[in-house]
């Protein structure tokens, strides 16, 4: 496969070179891709260094993939160039995502619903992805109604400049703010921006995002997404209420037997998911699983995983593994 890794430089990028490298991904030819500021710097890959290139030039070596890590504006302008020349985009903003025409695909619940006509297909929003990953199976045992999310995000999910905001507070050095206030001791209820209705961009892909992976509407999800100083991964507070009632044991055994979930739950060792451990592992964390003493049917559970592997990267690598595998690219 020629693949083109678009926005190489990023901080997806990287995870991206070094989850392909890990993977052994079928590369015969790797094109690393950035904005004209990079062009001609080198990447390594597998022991070699690789020229960055232009989208234009990216473009005209007709990749039989590329894969998208460099913002919304690049993917709506250069997704559908790429296309044209027959390359199959993975795109991992938010620009595809909820077009009607786009699947948004987190491979272990609907990668069977790619065909060879998807040219550009969406990696849904990293703290989508942890989510969906522990609630589908258990929705498909118990019927969700009513998802409410609260996030603690990491630095790296704003990308680069937010890392060495934090990085710069850490060293006592001013510097770029990536945030519009500090985030080092801080917590910021405010993740990508604020919409009309009150709730931040952020939010509002976690409320759409679950239905359309999961194909299903008839639950819905309410979400406060928050930024904190940490760097390894993102976490979730979840309060799931269910149609039906559940045992504990059997939610537990449903999620440890889910390919790409661990369940870390064993209170008496004050074992328990975090981020610095989830950091650099493509699993999705699940633990804290208790009932909600409140209301009837209704779980509560806390969920990490790293946002720059199975919320992006490894996501992303996945969904061109099942396009290899199936003869769809
Ligand atoms: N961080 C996460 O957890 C996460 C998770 C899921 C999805 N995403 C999405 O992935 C994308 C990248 O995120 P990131 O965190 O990796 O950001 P980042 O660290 O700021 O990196 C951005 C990358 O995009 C490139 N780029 C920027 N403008 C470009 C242009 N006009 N043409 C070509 N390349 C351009 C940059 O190249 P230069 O180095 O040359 O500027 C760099 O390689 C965003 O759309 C983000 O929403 C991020």
């Amino acid at each position: 496969m020629k693949v083109a890794v678009v926005g190489a430089t990023g901080m997806v990028g990287e995870v991206m070179l070094k989850v392909l490298a890990e993977r052994n991904f079928p590369i015969t030819e790797l094109i690393p891709v950035a904005s004209e500021r990079s062009v001609g710097k080198k990447l390594p890959y597998k022991g070699n260094d690789y020229t960055v290139v232009g989208l234009e030039t990216a473009v005209s070596m007709k990749p039989d993939i590329a894969l998208f890590s460099a913002g919304g504006g690049t993917s709506l302008e250069w997704a559908p160039k790429f296309a044209e020349v027959g390359t199959t985009v993975v795109d991992n903003s938010s620009a595809w995502r909820m077009d009607p025409t786009k699947k948004l695909v987190v491979p272990e619940i609907n990668a069977n619903e790619l065909t060879a006509e998807d040219k550009i297909i969406a990696n849904p929003n990293c703290s989508t992805i942890q989510l969906v990953m522990a609630l589908n199976p258990l929705h498909d045992k118990y019927k969700m109604k009513r998802v409410v999310v609260s996030t603690y995000q990491s630095v790296s999910g704003t990308g680069v400049k937010a890392v060495q905001q934090l990085e710069n507070e850490i060293a006592g050095i001013e510097g770029e703010m990536a945030y519009p206030y500090p985030i080092g001791r801080n917590a910021l209820p405010h993740c990508d921006v604020f919409l009309e209705n009150g709730y931040t961009k952020e939010e509002m892909k976690l409320a759409r995002e679950p239905q359309k992976i999961m194909n299903d509407k008839t639950f819905s999800v309410s979400a406060t997404a928050v930024r904190i100083p940490t760097a390894g991964g993102h976490s979730e507070s979840v309060n799931v209420e269910f149609e039906n009632d559940f045992d504990l044991a059997e939610v537990r055994q449903i999620l440890s037997e889910t390919p790409g979930v661990v369940v870390q739950d064993d209170l008496e060792n004050n074992s328990y998911p975090m981020p610095i451990y989830a950091h650099d592992k493509d699993e999705v964390f699940v633990g804290r699983i208790r009932r909600d003493e409140t209301q009837p049917n209704t779980l509560n559970m806390w969920i990490v995983a790293d946002n720059l592997r199975k919320g992006a990267a490894t996501n992303t690598i996945q969904i061109a593994e099942y396009l290899v595998e199936n003869n769809l690219v």
